[in-house]
């Protein structure tokens, strides 16, 4: 859809839209550039403090993403006429929560009226022009390491068919609301290559773009991938959300996937992630420093040079 677009041509961009990158970065001066980012969704549960400070943990990654820190942001928000102002003060008060445990500050914001509500945020981050992480960057004989389980679109369609157990939903909830800060931090505390939060195109589908955008061929370990609690049950039970079926038929051609694979675990590599974890290219000691500093962090895989797909799966 953007391929139509004028290309950007200013020495200051060190990201633009060309590369499916999480942010722009466009550098202000040898020592700073600036992230900007913007994401904002539906309703995806039913407590709207929590809907708030959700859409905000997700809109905060892809600044994180980046390697950036966060400074401000601005609020997205369409509410029907008629919809219930207590309902909205919460969703607002969740979102302003979150952003304070993120430290960064909501500057304003815009409302339109619409009959789905919707929110999210802008937010503008910096980063150290040299030390912007982008998709482009992995390295062959780097680590994979991923920083959250899967399965928070699975257990979200569960929900909505009434199959889901209540201990599984919050468990997907807390995951949704735990910030990429403090993965984030225990990424730069090394040499990171690259680096993208998997989010709305799944796993497979964020790990295609940083295959495509360095060149290289990413060999996925599935079993030593992590799920939330129940998400592979539900995938089994047939709990699938429209967008992983999108995602696989998108991204499957550049993927392939050892026999050995269970066909559940394979559903959720395709499975969308709101507010998802952070997956990093970075060399193996660097790796183990990272895991040692953020214990929820885990190896996936490692890259190998370029083959015939983007990505191997056993
Ligand atoms: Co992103
Ligand atoms: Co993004």
């Amino acid at each position: 859809m953007l391929a139509g677009l004028p290309r950007v041509i200013d020495a200051n961009v060190l990201v633009g839209f060309e590369t499916s990158d999480d942010a722009g970065v466009y550098k202000l001066s040898p020592e700073c550039a600036l992230v900007q980012t913007v994401d904002f969704f539906t309703p995806i549960v039913d407590d709207p403090f929590t809907f708030g400070a959700i859409a905000a943990a997700n809109a905060l990654s892809d600044v994180y993403a980046m390697g950036g820190k966060p400074l401000t942001s601005l609020s997205i928000l369409a509410w029907p006429a008629k919809g219930d102002l207590d309902d909205l003060q919460q969703i607002l008060r969740g979102g302003a929560a979150k952003m304070i445990e993120a430290g960064c500050v909501i500057l304003g914001g815009h409302s339109v009226t619409d009959d789905e509500p919707k929110f999210g945020y802008a937010v503008t981050g910096i980063v150290h022009p040299d030390r912007v992480l982008a998709n482009a960057g992995a390295r062959v004989g780097d680590a994979l390491v991923f920083t959250k389980r899967l399965g928070t679109g699975v257990i979200s369609t569960a929900l909505k068919r009434g199959i889901a157990a209540e201990e599984h939903v919050s468990a997907s909830i807390e995951s949704m609301l735990t910030l990429n800060r403090a993965a984030c931090e225990a990424m730069l505390a090394g040499v990171a290559h690259a680096c993208t939060d998997v989010t709305g195109f799944g796993f497979l589908g964020h790990a295609r773009e940083m295959a495509a955008a360095s060149d290289v061929t990413l060999r996925i370990d599935t079993s030593q991938l992590q799920f939330l609690p129940g998400a592979l049950e539900y995938a089994k039970q047939g709990a699938i959300p429209g967008g992983l079926n999108n995602n696989r038929d998108f991204v499957s051609c550049h993927v392939g996937v050892h026999e050995s694979v269970a066909k559940e675990v394979e559903s959720l590599l395709y499975d969308p992630q709101t507010s998802g974890g952070l997956l990093v290219s970075l060399p193996e000691a660097d790796a183990d420093a990272m895991i040692a500093c953020y214990p929820l962090a885990y190896r996936v895989g490692i890259v190998v040079p370029r083959g015939p797909r983007l990505i191997d799966c056993y």
